[in-house]
């Protein structure tokens, strides 16, 4: 059969992408893409264990994303529940077995697990075929769920044996390249309580808040500039792990300023300011992609679109100053300013600032949304690249979802 073997190459060929992507978020994105794609299913979602619960990490739902509209996102919240056998996606993770059921509705009383109809009536949507499938490690061991909904051919049909045998293999693939982009994300968590010495978990959300703002803006502003789609998809999972690292270079900074309960003077600001050259010199030598994007975020988040920002034009290697920018009369470099400065780094001043601002600090308290917005706007074209500002502006609500999504 040439329509089988060509699809188990292209399967194969998947294996290989997820296995190349580091960032957790857009792997579970591409995961849930590839196997829609695979069994051409409407919607679907995926569920991580986490201790003795399962976390609905994602999800996809292309009927309810179109009538949103071009280039709009659904809006999605996080929960998690308990792993028992009255839910489909606790009775897969318990049994380890595939779950083919052509109607959620019309399930039979006698089985263990029923469907929870809530999400539909939330959102008007109609399950019917679910094929529900575990993510088992190389080990054997669960890590999740991949639940795909709605299989679509003009009309809604149940999913098909073929269906399966082209989902488990994989499921696989799938799981191995998850439980791999959880410990590189448990690296970069342990990277960053190295650096701010301050509880994780607050830390934790911060560093991930500000990596998906930057990720909205970053892919409507691309598809505004009209990047193509290849290259945007090339720096996207660098460029998230680069954002949640921005004040890695933190970990040069002495404990009494960094934790300092209150405003900083003059001398201590000009310290905590080293965080920028300190952060870019630990990603300098640039190997990969990663280590590109990593530099030039640590180096340029607090430049400024009107050049009044910092470090200035210093060499990211040495920080020293660069001899044609020096100032004469303040000795020190002048400030990068508009494209000068990469958009890597134009992205992350704003993502940065707006969760800055949003969130208490030892020395402020969280300012107001409308407070922030006037902020926001006001320093359109002074801090923050104007561009960047009407991305963001584009992209509130998913903007407001993510934060939703890693709350303090
Ligand atoms: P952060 O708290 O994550 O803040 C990031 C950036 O958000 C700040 O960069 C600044 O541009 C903006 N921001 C935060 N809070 C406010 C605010 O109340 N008003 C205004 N207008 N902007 C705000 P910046 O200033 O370069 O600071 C970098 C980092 O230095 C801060 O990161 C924070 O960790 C630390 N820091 C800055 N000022 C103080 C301070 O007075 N006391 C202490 N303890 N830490 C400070
Ligand atoms: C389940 O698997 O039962 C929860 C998901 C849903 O009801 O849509
Ligand atoms: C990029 O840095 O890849 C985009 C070009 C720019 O800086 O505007
Ligand atoms: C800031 O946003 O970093 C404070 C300076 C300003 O824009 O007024
Ligand atoms: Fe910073
Ligand atoms: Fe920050």
């Amino acid at each position: 059969m040439k329509k089988a073997k060509k699809k188990l190459q292209h399967i194969i060929q998947l294996g290989v992408e997820v296995s190349q992507i580091g960032d957790l978020d857009i792997l579970l994105e591409k995961i849930l893409n590839e196997s829609r794609d695979l069994v051409g299913a409407d919607a679907g979602s995926i569920y991580i264990k986490e201790e003795d619960e399962l976390k609905f990490s994602y999800a996809q739902n292309e009927t309810l994303r179109k009538k949103l509209g071009r280039g709009k996102k659904l809006i999605y919240t996080t929960f998690s529940m308990p792993i028992t056998k009255k839910s489909i996606a606790g009775f897969v993770a318990l049994e380890g077995q595939v779950l083919n059921i052509a109607d959620a509705y019309k399930i039979p009383k006698k089985m263990p697990y029923s469907f929870n109809s809530e999400i539909d009536k939330l959102t008007g949507y109609e399950t019917h075929s679910m094929l529900t499938v575990p993510l088992k490690n190389n080990r054997g061991d669960i890590i999740g769920v991949l639940q795909l909904i709605n299989a679509k051919d003009q009309k809604i049909i149940p999913f098909t044996e073929e269906d399966e045998s082209y989902i488990k293999p994989f499921a696989m693939y799938a799981a191995i390249a998850i439980e791999r982009a959880q410990l590189t994300r448990t690296t970069i968590m342990r990277m960053i309580s190295m650096a701010e010495l301050r509880d994780p978990k607050e830390t934790g959300a911060h560093v991930n808040r500000v990596a998906s703002y930057a990720l909205e803006i970053y892919e409507h502003w691309s598809h505004q500039k009209g990047i193509p789609q290849e290259e945007i998809d090339k720096q996207r999972d660098a460029f998230r792990m680069a954002a949640m690292l921005h004040d890695v270079g933190k970990v040069a900074i002495s404990d009494t300023i960094l934790k300092k309960p209150g405003r900083f003077t003059e001398e201590e600001y000009e310290i905590m300011k080293q965080h920028s050259p300190a952060g870019a010199r630990l990603f300098s030598g640039a190997r990969s992609d990663f280590d590109l994007i990593a530099a030039e975020v640590a180096l340029t988040h607090h430049e400024r679109w009107d050049g009044k920002g910092y470090p200035g034009w210093i060499d990211g290697q040495t920080g020293k100053p660069i001899p044609k920018y020096i100032n004469r009369r303040t000795k020190k470099p002048r400030g990068k300013k508009g494209e000068e400065i990469p958009i890597w780094g134009r992205i992350v001043a704003l993502a940065d600032v707006y969760d800055a601002l949003c969130s208490n600090r030892v020395y402020k308290e969280a300012w107001t949304e409308e407070d922030v917005l006037q902020k926001i706007r006001e320093d359109r074209g002074k801090h923050f690249d104007p561009e960047v500002v009407d991305s963001f502006f584009k992209v509130y609500d998913q903007i407001k979802a993510a934060s939703q999504r890693y709350p303090d």
